[in-house]
């Protein structure tokens, strides 16, 4: 039985996965605004809102959702890994966007103000609660009556060859993490399916839900092969399969490179760069 508790996935975060995203935050970041940029239109934060960014990471959203509330309006980026709100914190303050702030929480737990926030929003920071329904009911209490819970989550692995691909290739040479491995939470595809995101959202006390709309993009790999092989051996899920497998993930490792690298050379623009393509939900639900 896996026993893994909420601040064992947050030690997960602080530990093993900051110097990973340190290195890759151009992909990680960049990929994820690609996604970001197209679901604000349907979220349509206007000026003077005040807005809840859950699992806010560097803040990058909350800085652009800071514009778009302008002065007038809030944003409270709140995420349980210190070493990205140190990051968030310097380029938030470089920016001179005071209507930002951020705050180092669980957002399962943390006492939020309630029935303050117009909106709840998080870009890929909801997957990796030990209780998705407790996290969305605690961000529930915080909104206004009629606020809005905006959500971006990436769909099935299947649908996301940007991860699937690399994981397929790993699981060719190593064994599946087993129960016991460190991870960062139930994980990336824990929100993919439609029914059980509606089921959970019910649970957490949103009954109306607005839009629940499939956004696919190409997302950038690496600037060059090499880059996209570093990125998928070290991050996301061929990455924990490689760690998890140890002494062996080693040993397989120059294979495994090989493999990948082939299969990203098929993926290369004419500038080099590799590409794949990705699959998200944009969900909108009314408190
Ligand atoms: C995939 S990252 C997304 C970061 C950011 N929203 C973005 O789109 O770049 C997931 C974020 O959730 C945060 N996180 C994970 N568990 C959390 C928890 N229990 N409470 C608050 N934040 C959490 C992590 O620290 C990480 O920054």
């Amino acid at each position: 039985m896996n026993t893994t508790t909420n601040d064992d996935f947050i030690d997960c975060w602080n530990e093993i996965l900051v110097p990973k995203w340190n290195r890759f935050r151009h992909l990680l970041s960049g990929n994820g605004a690609i996604h970001s940029a197209i679901a604000y239109k349907d979220f349509g934060f206007r000026p003077g809102d005040k807005v809840l960014d859950i699992g806010c990471g560097y803040g990058e959203t909350c800085l652009e959702i800071g514009q778009q509330v302008t002065g007038t309006g809030e944003v409270l980026g709140i995420d349980c890994t210190d070493a990205f709100l140190a990051v968030a914190n310097d380029e938030c303050d470089r920016a001179g966007l005071r209507q930002v702030r951020f705050e180092l929480a669980d957002a399962q737990t943390h006492a939020l103000p309630p029935e303050y926030f117009d909106a709840a929003f998080s870009r890929f920071g909801v997957m990796f609660f030990q209780s998705a329904v407790m996290a969305m009911r605690n961000s529930h209490k915080a909104l206004k009556p009629g606020g809005t819970l905006c959500l971006i989550v990436w769909r099935t692995i299947r649908d996301n060859p940007c991860w699937g691909a690399a994981k397929e290739i790993a699981l060719k040479y190593l064994p599946p993490p087993g129960d016991a491995a460190r991870t960062c939470g139930p994980g990336p595809f824990s929100w993919a399916d439609e029914e059980t995101d509606r089921a959970m959202l019910k649970a957490a006390g949103f009954t109306n839900i607005e839009l629940f709309k499939r956004i696919d993009a190409d997302v950038r790999m690496g600037t060059t092969v090499e880059e996209a092989v570093d990125y998928q051996v070290l991050v996301g899920p061929s990455g924990e399969i490689i760690r998890e497998a140890g002494a062996e993930g080693q040993r397989k490792l120059p294979v495994i490179r090989e493999e990948m690298a082939a299969f990203m050379r098929r993926n290369v623009r004419a500038d080099g760069t590799v590409w794949l393509p990705s699959s998200t939900w944009a969900i909108m639900a009314r408190k």
